[in-house]
């Protein structure tokens, strides 16, 4: 039989299963369910059995199970398996390192051994790692790991001083866990594998989160704000201002005149020119019709217990919480200025936004695109985030990105279809755009930014 090897334990380490893990014998085996599956283990001996099912949720030292399990009349053969079965379970291991930290594995593939350090090494803290509070406590958590630190309050000094490197013999068993678990790293070892290098901190743990896999958050339609918030409705409540209507045009006629699907798919570019004529209130409204206005709108019912409405372009469980706000610097038939587009009634509200507040943005597209135009339209797309969030569990945000982008698609092929010129730009200042439009950043704010010129050059209307 072949005894996994430990490195020697301290007994500051100890270890108990995941608070979760239900332990149930089954079909002449135990069977241990944990969030992440089920494991089965087969011929255990009746004390061994007994010894793991009081697991969850405690935690004890190897020593002491060791110790329980000889005091029951446990012989060498069962220690070995204890030791076996306790190897294989640890992807659902708790490890703690009295006093200083708790470690628990968040993820299915979470394997923790503790890493062999001589004292005399470094380890620095990873620059994915991040602290936050949660619940009670505050953990510490990166991407790059599968396990969740809760640090207590003796870890503090510790943590301060892994900014930079901290010999192994500060603290033996707390650096050999950490860098086991991914958060720190030996001195000698390259944190910044080519991989890694060219990844900021941010998106990396959005990536980590904003996907399952990697965390043991709720994940998906989670519906928690059920009972909790009422959802936001389907339509932005009109913000006042005079309104402007636009030009509805006839499907019928603009099926007719448009060139065949493949014509529009294969010829549309993105067109940093606004140099010819500016567009037409009416072909402005066109475009925004054909491309965003809200066809329908209805539930709630008991399945979906939120509004949803239907648009011309898909948004995920037809939440639709994206809005269009225009800010118009050459279009023929409407005033230069700042708009919201109501896109149920199908027309401009005009916002009282300052002119500084106007040009800045107008400056800001164009540096996107390196300067090469004066934007004559610039639509700024912003989410109403609750709308996604009171839904969504960890993909509310990254959900609504790929709205943007099936927006931006749409966009692109309508106005490719009506000779306009489009360009999506790939950053925007959601600052300012909450003072431009008069929003709460946190509660909606600027997620794309979209140019429409007047016509394409070589296209009928330049
Ligand atoms: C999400 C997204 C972001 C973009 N950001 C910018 C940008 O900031 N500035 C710019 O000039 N073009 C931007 N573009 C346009 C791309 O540069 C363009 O799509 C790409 O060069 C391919 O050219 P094409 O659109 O003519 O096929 C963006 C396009 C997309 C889809």
């Amino acid at each position: 039989m072949n005894v996994p090897r430990h490195a020697p334990t301290s007994p500051s380490v100890r270890v108990g299963l995941r608070e979760d893990a239900v332990v149930a014998p089954g079909d002449g085996a135990l069977i241990i369910t944990n969030p992440f599956g089920a494991v089965t283990v087969r011929g255990l001996p009746a004390r061994v059995a007994s010894l793991l099912r009081e697991l969850p949720g405690t935690i004890a030292g190897q020593d002491e199970l060791i110790g329980r399990l000889v005091a029951s009349g446990g012989t060498s053969q069962e220690v070995a398996l204890l030791l076996l079965t306790l190897d294989r379970l640890n992807p659902i291991l708790v490890h703690t390192v009295d006093p200083l930290l708790r470690i628990v594995p968040i993820a299915r593939d979470a394997v923790l051994r503790p890493a062999v350090l001589d004292p005399g090494d470094t380890v620095r803290l990873s620059r994915f790692a991040l602290v936050r509070r949660s619940g009670e406590g505050l953990v510490l958590e990166s991407p790059l790991s599968r396990h969740r630190v809760t640090l207590n309050e003796e870890a503090m000094p510790l943590l301060g001083a892994l900014s930079r490197d901290v010999m192994v013999k500060e603290a033996p068993e707390a650096l050999s866990h950490l860098v086991a678990a991914g958060l720190a790293y030996a001195g000698d070892a390259d944190e910044e594998e080519p991989a890694l290098r060219t990844w900021d901190f941010h998106d990396l743990l959005f990536h980590s989160r904003s996907r399952s896999g990697r965390h043991d958050e709720p994940f998906g339609a989670t519906f928690r704000f059920l009972e909790e918030l009422p959802p936001e409705p389907a339509l932005k409540p009109l913000p006042a201002g005079p309104a402007v209507e636009l030009f509805r045009p006839s499907l019928e006629e603009a099926a007719a005149a448009d060139p065949p699907f493949t014509t529009v798919l294969e010829s549309r570019r993105s067109v940093r020119e606004h140099a010819g004529a500016p567009p037409t209130a009416r072909r402005l409204g066109e475009l925004l019709y054909r491309a965003a206005r809200v066809r329908e709108v209805s539930g709630p019912t008991p399945s979906v217990p939120y509004e949803v409405s239907s648009r011309p372009y898909p948004g995920g469980g037809a939440v639709h919480e994206l809005e269009l706000y225009l800010v118009v610097n050459r279009c023929a038939g409407l005033e230069r200025g700042v708009y919201y587009y109501d896109p149920s009634g199908h027309r401009l509200i005009t916002l009282p936004a300052r002119t500084e507040d106007a040009h800045a943005m107008l400056a800001l597209a164009s540096a996107a695109t390196g300067g090469l135009l004066q934007p004559d339209v610039l639509i700024t797309i912003t989410a109403r985030f609750q709308r996604m969030s009171w839904k969504y569990s960890g993909m509310a945000y990254a959900a609504m990105l790929k709205n943007v982008g099936v927006l931006y698609q749409t966009l692109y092929l309508v106005a490719t279809a009506m000779g306009m010129a489009p360009c999506g730009l790939g950053g925007g200042d959601a600052d300012l755009a909450a003072r431009t439009f008069g929003l709460d950043w946190a509660r909606e704010s600027s997620v794309g930014e979209f140019l429409i010129g007047g016509a394409a050059p070589g296209t009928a209307g330049s």
